[in-house]
């Protein structure tokens, strides 16, 4: 857009100063050329003249935006919501604003109600920020986590799974309803036999044996909203503003309860303190310290859960009463473990002839991971030979077995590592159950 058509239009309006239409596309072609001030000024005259105006609202809107003027722009959007509940481009301004003032919740209210007006929109920027529940249809098992989007930092969502869709792990299971379930329900009774509900438990154990899938369960078990935040994508992404972004996700979690605030690799935050205080990340530590401390002061309703499979990383601060004081060993499955993980790895599939028990016997030492991706290469090798033949069979015992072949366990080097530990640097017991699983007396 040139100047010269700008000048011309000031000149028109000059004329006609009030001509609405004429004066609005001014502000139109102002905004368009990033004039944000002399814009603003523009729909400012046009709200004088006709002051329920949509565009001019919506416009004015838009320059405050982009002056950074966020709260001056909301009251705006309010005012033309207040007439058009369901503008959708003021809805979505609204949404960008939000996140830019970090008020998370409402920023996903009204992101919802987007994706309910128009079910196909799609925004990268938005869809990173809140990660809406999306079905994984990877075969990658080779790591504790798939790798997945850089941008992404936590998701929120509603677990449609609960403890009958984890298989076998009766003992954590157990331990996570008394642990966390119970006191959450019962939080008198807690009290009045001195236990204090609240504070938080760290899973950790062998990549792919369910920690994560476990803590999505526990949501899942009470209906409550499940947020998983990576810590690794914490550190990389919030340098800078990482302290105020913790703050919050904290504050996210106490406005969703009941929810269950989920850190996976949560050691990426303790490791290496001494290298880390020299840089920002000890204020995060310290932030985080603080947020957890705060949660078991005000812990109603929101349950944190951390994961590792490196727990000898983590800072022992992190391990003091109101913070990670309750810790869960989350073991390989067991041989009836095993049996039930294949069979819920195989519900819903096309099977004949499968001998699980055989199957289970055939697999100790493998994660619930490893089953996943056994199951997968015999889904594979199936599909493959119902393409080639044109008739689809369904799944049996030899593809199984021939799957259990080619993938070994990958539970082995993680109890090499954590042995040593078990052994030699077990303060207060922190390793007993490993030494338990390797059947080793202290
Ligand atoms: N007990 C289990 N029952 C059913 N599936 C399981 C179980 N344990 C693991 N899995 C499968 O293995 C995958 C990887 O488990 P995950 O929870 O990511 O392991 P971790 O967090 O311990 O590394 C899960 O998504 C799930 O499909
Ligand atoms: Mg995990």
């Amino acid at each position: 857009m040139s100047s010269e058509v700008v000048k011309q239009l000031q000149e028109a309006v000059q004329f006609s100063p009030e001509n609405v239409p004429l004066r609005l596309h001014l502000a139109q072609v102002l905004l368009q050329d990033y004039e944000y001030v002399q814009a603003e000024e523009q729909y400012r005259k046009v709200l004088e003249l006709s002051p329920d105006h949509t565009i001019a609202q919506l416009g004015l809107a838009r320059t405050f935006y982009h002056q950074q003027k966020y709260s001056a722009a909301i009251v705006v959007l309010e005012q033309l919501e207040h007439h058009e509940p369901d503008h959708f481009d003021a809805l979505l301004l609204h949404c960008r604003i939000l996140v830019k003032e970090n008020s998370l919740q409402s920023a996903r209210d009204i992101y919802q109600h987007l994706l309910q007006l128009n079910p196909g929109f799609r925004d990268e920027a938005l869809d990173a920020q809140f990660r809406l529940p999306q079905q994984q249809p990877t075969t990658s098992y080779e790591e504790d986590e798939p790798t997945e989007d850089p941008d992404k930092v936590f998701t929120l969502e509603k677990p449609d799974m609960n403890f009958s869709d984890v298989g076998g792990m009766e003992r954590e299971k157990q331990e996570i309803d008394l642990k966390i379930i119970k006191p959450l329900q019962f939080p008198d009774l807690y009290k009045a036999y001195g236990k204090k509900a609240g504070g938080g438990i760290l899973l950790y154990g062998p990549p792919g044996c369910g920690k994560t899938y476990l803590a999505k369960a526990t949501a899942g078990q009470i209906q409550a909203e499940f947020i998983n935040v990576g810590i690794h994508d914490v550190l990389d992404m919030w340098i800078g503003n990482s302290e105020k972004n913790l703050h919050a996700l904290f504050e996210l979690a106490r406005q969703r309860k009941p929810c269950v605030l989920f850190f996976d690799e949560v050691d990426a935050l303790g490791a290496n303190r001494t290298s880390m205080r020299n840089s920002g990340a000890s204020h995060l530590i310290n932030q985080f310290l603080a947020e957890m401390d705060g949660i078991a002061a005000n812990n109603e309703n929101v349950l944190i859960i951390g994961a590792t499979n490196a727990p000898w990383s983590l800072d022992p601060a992190f391990r003091r009463p109101g913070r990670f004081d309750r810790i869960i060993f989350v073991a390989p499955p067991d041989t009836d473990g095993r049996e039930s993980i294949l069979k819920l790895q195989l519900r819903n599939k096309p099977v004949s002839d499968v001998d699980y028990k055989a199957l289970a016997k055939a697999t100790t030492g493998y994660s619930g991971a490893d089953l996943k991706a056994i199951v997968d290469l015999a889904v594979e090798d199936k599909l493959l030979e119902a393409l080639q033949k044109g008739i689809p069979q369904p799944i049996s015992q030899k593809e199984l077995v021939k799957a259990i072949k080619s993938h070994k366990p990958t539970t082995r080097e993680w109890f090499n590592t954590a042995r040593n530990y078990a052994l030699y640097s077990n303060e207060a017991g922190l390793y007993d159950d490993v030494l338990k699983y390797l059947d080793i007396k202290k």
